[in-house]
């Protein structure tokens, strides 16, 4: 089966066209093309993602992107699917994005193939798929298996039966884990998007420099926190200009050790909570296998500390992380969603819903 996917749903404009088989039982994707055209440029100088830009931006990104795979070797008229994000997300994109596909299918092409919504956490759910490892195994050895989605919008974790019974377990409460590097970002005056920048800047820091709080590591459950995490980064800048009159005062090599001990100390007690949850939810359900996605996912620090925390609890479970092309948005993902949403005949309507749950 030959899939076009379309992913609009935030800051990223992007089109896979793909070739998927085997079923639910062994899926299996070849990657025939996957384009992004990333709007970070535009939207850096506002320190977030402005709706209204990011809609004009997919407007004009989006045939950009079909004229290079129809300029490509590839017979774009072969489509069986066409799947198209209706959500969670920007609404305003989330149309754009739709509009789009509902005119490629009846109007640009004139295509004979079906045209269906895809949810955009269940693409990130599913971006294990994309891992040429997991297509050589067989589903009694990936299952059961926890999953845990880490973006700038979302941080859940989920209990996987199968390919197609799964159950969320815990949610953030508050900010989701990207949007709170996000932040600390902006009050360590370092561009968006955050995460990537705290991340560099961390490597040269000392992670055990600030003792910063872990919200809700000892509670039974499995939600998470980081509204206060965020804060307590705040209030240690605050009471440290205090102490040393204005931040500017300090000489600036100093500030740029202090900058880094603050982001590894912060990404520590961002990942300590994240990896325990997740080994103590992956040991409760005797999980086999932990998938890590979303652009947090992309962090090498966490793949390290995850796959460190596993070897030192000579735990027999297989940890899978996308490639980073895969963690950040992108429409492989959203192909892979929707074959397998297509294959059990569930198919999400094509109206935009900027709050879709899991
Ligand atoms: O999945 P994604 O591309 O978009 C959403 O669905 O939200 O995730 C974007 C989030 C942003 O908050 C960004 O700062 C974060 O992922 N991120 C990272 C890294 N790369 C991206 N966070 C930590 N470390 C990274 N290397
Ligand atoms: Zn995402």
């Amino acid at each position: 089966m030959r899939i076009l996917a379309i992913e609009t749903s935030c800051d990223e404009t992007a089109i896979a066209f793909m070739e998927a088989s085997g079923g639910l039982k062994r899926p299996k994707f070849k990657i025939l093309k996957n384009l992004v055209a990333s709007q970070i440029k535009i939207h850096r100088p506002f320190g977030g993602v402005v709706p209204n830009l990011a809609k004009r931006e997919h407007i004009k990104n989006l045939p950009a992107l079909l004229k290079k795979i129809q300029n490509s070797r590839f017979k774009i008229q072969n489509v069986d699917l066409i799947a198209v994000t209706v959500g969670p997300g920007l609404e305003p994109c989330l149309w754009t994005g739709i509009n789009f596909a509902k005119n490629l299918k009846s109007e640009i092409l004139n295509l004979k193939s079906d045209l269906i919504g895809a949810s955009h956490l269940e693409g990130h759910l599913y971006s294990f798929l994309l891992n040429p490892k997991t297509h050589i195994l067989n589903p009694k050895q990936i299952f059961p298996a926890i999953a845990l989605i880490i973006s700038g919008g979302h941080t859940i974790l989920i209990k996987m039966d199968s390919l197609i019974k799964y159950k969320k377990i815990g949610e953030t409460r508050d900010d989701a884990v990207g949007e709170a590097f996000d932040k600390v970002a902006r009050l360590l005056d370092l561009p968006y998007p955050g995460g990537p920048e705290i991340e560099k800047i961390a490597k040269k820091g000392n992670f055990n420099a600030i003792n910063f709080p872990r919200p809700m590591l000892n509670q039974k459950n499995y939600d998470f926190s980081f509204s206060g995490l965020k804060t307590a980064v705040l209030y240690y800048l605050r009471d440290s200009c205090e102490n040393t009159k204005t931040r500017e005062n300090t000489k600036e090599g100093k500030n740029v050790k202090k900058n880094a001990d603050i982001a590894a100390s912060f990404q520590q007690a961002a990942f300590d909570v994240l990896i325990s949850k997740t080994l103590r939810a992956a040991g409760e359900f005797s999980a086999k296998s932990i998938f890590i996605s979303g652009g947090v996912a992309a962090n090498k620090t966490l793949t390290g500390k995850f796959k460190e925390a596993i070897k030192k609890r000579k735990l027999n479970i297989s940890f899978y992380a996308p490639k980073l092309k895969f963690c950040a948005d992108n429409a492989a993902m959203i192909a892979v969603a929707a074959y397998v949403n297509y294959l059990r005949k569930k198919n999400r309507r094509l109206i935009a819903n900027g709050g879709l749950s899991l």
